[in-house]
């Protein structure tokens, strides 16, 4: 184990994954933080789809006078977008936002923990993958730790932060302090499968699935049941297609191997839309259809 003082401030971050999830975090980083942020993405295609996005979320902003137009210029000089990894080796934070995959969270993992500065944190953003695993998977397991943004991650006020088995207090409080700085309320959950929010939302949403597969009711109606009758922003199908059909299987299969329970069991048509490539809105198509 590396054993080295935590930085005092964090002044550049790194964020790797640049889909909605990266691309949100990037931003927040860059405006609320104004800390240096260098995104990096295995695709140019990808990249360049994340800084128009950021760009077009920071003018609506400015259009709400939420952010003025040199705050939003500011923001945006602040990040620097490459597919190079070894770009983020000056970095005091890397979140990583990469697919809800184990395998290919823990070999970037490695990857990054040879690159990075020894002090440098590492954070994850996933939504159910064991933090304690993929800290094993470094020589620096006190400074992994789960950073768990909500999505839109600039209109969404939580974070949700997962200490793993090994994670300092002082990792713990540098991301908490981070969290805050970006006008973020926090909570802590311990490293248990789909931690605090994934536990009880995917149950939810694989229920209304299992609701729609059975044909108790249409997939319009049982969204509507939800917004109207119990005041959610979106129903549970939309919520699903807005989320990802992939990353909502990743995450139910997760808890359901974690706890080996048959209630998390994914529904099969969720299992038979993410095969079809159904992926909800980023592809078009998920239980609604979606202009591209
Ligand atoms: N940046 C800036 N502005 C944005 C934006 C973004 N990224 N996304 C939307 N907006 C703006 C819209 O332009 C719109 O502005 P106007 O009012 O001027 O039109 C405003 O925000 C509201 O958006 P919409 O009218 O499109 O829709 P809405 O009123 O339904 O709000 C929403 C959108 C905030 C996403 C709301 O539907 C909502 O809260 N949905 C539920 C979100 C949720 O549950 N997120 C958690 C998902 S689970 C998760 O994240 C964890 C996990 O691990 C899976
Ligand atoms: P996404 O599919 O929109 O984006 C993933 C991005 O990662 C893509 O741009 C892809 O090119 C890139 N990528 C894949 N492998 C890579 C690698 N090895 N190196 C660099 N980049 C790589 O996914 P997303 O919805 O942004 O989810 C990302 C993470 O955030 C997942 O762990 C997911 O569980 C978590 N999360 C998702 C949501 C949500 O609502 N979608 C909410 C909270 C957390």
């Amino acid at each position: 184990m590396i054993e080295t003082a935590l930085p005092q401030k964090i002044k550049t971050v790194g964020v790797i994954g640049s889909g909605q999830m990266g691309s949100g975090i990037a931003q927040v980083m860059a405006n609320e933080g104004q800390c240096q942020v260098i995104v990096q993405d295995i695709t140019d295609t990808q990249l360049d789809r994340a800084r128009l996005g950021i760009e077009s979320s920071l003018e609506k902003f400015v259009s709400k006078s939420t952010i003025t137009a040199s705050e939003k210029e500011k923001a945006l000089s602040r990040l620097t977008f490459t597919r190079d990894l070894e770009g983020l080796s000056q970095a005091d934070v890397v979140i990583e936002a990469i697919v809800e995959d184990e395998a290919q969270k823990i070999q970037l993992f490695q990857a990054l923990d040879s690159l990075l500065k020894p002090e440098a944190i590492l954070a994850s953003n996933t939504s159910s993958i064991s933090i304690t695993r993929l800290a094993t998977a470094t020589r620096r397991p006190d400074q992994v730790i789960g950073m768990h943004f909500m999505n839109p991650v600039p209109l969404m006020r939580l974070v949700e932060i997962i200490r793993g088995a090994q994670t300092s207090d002082a990792t713990y409080q540098t991301i908490q302090e981070l969290g805050q700085k970006l006008g973020k309320v926090t909570v802590m959950s311990h490293d248990y499968p789909g931690f605090i929010s994934n536990r009880i939302l995917m149950p939810m949403i694989n229920e209304a699935i299992f609701a729609l597969f059975e044909g108790i009711g249409s997939a319009e109606d049982i969204d509507t049941v939800m917004k109207l009758g119990m005041n959610h922003p979106m129903g549970p199908l939309q919520l699903a297609d807005f989320i990802g059909l992939d990353t909502c299987l990743a995450i139910l299969n997760v808890l359901y191997d974690g706890f080996r329970d048959p209630k998390y069991r994914p529904c099969p048509l969720l299992v038979q839309k993410v095969n079809a490539g159904y992926l909800g809105k980023k592809t078009g198509r998920g239980f609604f259809e979606y202009a591209k």
